[in-house]
């Protein structure tokens, strides 16, 4: 009968919640599900468990983490104080996809969350599993994206296993996640000016209500048609090159028609030089092209699909064996931002503009 049978799988992910909350409450790392990506969770206020995570990611450990929370009461033991720009964030964002970075209360959690920092960032994911997985530990959980770092952030339980199976004391197997690119971290300035450090899963466009001072850029967030980082990122983790994929990736902007011959021409180049090839690409002009592995992005149109399919897409470059892999940029709105900025770290900032 079908609705025993569903009586029986939500009482199986009961228990699983219940067995993970209790391994993260012994100071275990379990990898779980939000509406972004997978995250590695940890007890953030216990520095050996949260030592554990930087371990199984092989992190540099002045990365500081995100601190993740289910409910509002949480707040009150992790900072000092939340300003109105910060209050209207939280109402208008949470949960889903929005970091705030805030004034930390000493000894709230682990220095090695905070990367010796006075703030801590923090968000409450769009995620049942999350939510309830973080009310069955019983504390805020500090939990970076659950990949190798360096290696494309986990959209399926399957990339986690791929990249920390046996490094770490379980997973809570939720499927696909739904944005598929981070949150967006931000400051709210006390002047109500907020600011992006990463561009994520809440747009810009977005922010805008919200920001009675205006909507500004981490200086470092350096659009793509500007030369060189010019300013040390205040996000720590964001002068990292992430998300790399073992082959060369270059990025390709302009018009279209420019951009899909050129890409056929360092395809056929590389082609010829005995590389094994692969292009990411707008369904728009996908027929256009001829490579060992033709992956989509979705529709110009739907840019949330491109945010949604980029990291396995890259991962799947990687299990194909491509060596050479040439991407198609795309507008830099809405979540366009997001996906340029991980294309770009993914390609090492090798653009090319036709
Ligand atoms: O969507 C997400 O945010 C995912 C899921 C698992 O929640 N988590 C994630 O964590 O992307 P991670 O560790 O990969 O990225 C954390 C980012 C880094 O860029 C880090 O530098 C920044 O947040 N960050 C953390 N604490 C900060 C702080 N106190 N001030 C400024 N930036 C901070
Ligand atoms: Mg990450």
């Amino acid at each position: 009968d079908h609705k025993i049978t569903n009586q029986a799988q939500l009482d199986e992910i009961e228990r699983r919640l219940y067995e993970a909350g209790e391994m993260l409450a012994a100071g275990g790392t379990v990898a779980f599900p939000t509406e972004t990506v997978y995250g590695l969770g940890a007890d953030a206020r216990n520095s050996k468990a949260v030592e554990a995570i930087f371990a199984a990611k092989g992190r540099p450990s002045d990365n500081p983490l995100i601190v993740h929370i289910a409910a509002m009461h949480q707040l009150e033991g992790l900072v000092t104080g939340i300003n109105d720009t910060a209050a209207q964030l939280m109402e208008a964002f949470w949960p889903g996809p929005l970091t705030i970075v805030l004034p930390v209360l000493e000894g709230a959690v682990s220095p090695r969350v905070t990367a010796g920092l006075d703030t801590v960032a923090v968000r409450m994911p769009d995620h049942e599993v999350a939510l309830r997985l973080i009310a069955a530990a019983g504390c805020p959980l500090a939990a970076p994206s659950a990949n190798r770092s360096g290696r494309p952030s986990p959209t399926l339980a399957d990339h986690v296993r791929e990249d920390l199976g046996g490094r770490i004391d379980g997973i809570v197997d939720g499927g696909a996640t739904g944005v598929g690119v981070e949150s967006t971290v931000v400051l709210a300035g006390d002047d109500g000016i907020v600011t992006v450090l990463r561009p994520g899963g809440v747009t810009v466009e977005e922010l805008a209500p919200y920001a009675k001072g205006g909507v500004e850029l981490d200086p470092a967030l350096r659009g793509a048609g500007l030369p060189g980082p010019v300013a040390a990122p205040r996000s720590p983790g964001m002068k990292y090159t992430h998300y790399a994929p073992k082959g060369e990736l270059r990025v390709v902007a302009g018009s279209a028609p420019q951009v899909a011959d050129r890409i056929q021409a360092e395809l056929d180049a590389a082609k010829a030089r005995g590389e094994i090839t692969g292009v990411l690409a707008f369904d728009e002009h996908l027929p256009f092209y001829r490579a060992d592995c033709v992956l989509s992005l979705g529709s110009l149109t739907r840019l949330e699909t491109a945010a949604h399919r980029l990291y396995a897409a890259l991962r799947r470059f990687d299990d194909s064996g491509v060596t050479v892999m040439l991407a198609e940029a795309c507008p830099e709105d809405g979540l366009g931002a997001a996906v340029m900025n991980r294309l770009l770290k993914a390609a090492g900032h090798r653009i090319i503009f036709v």
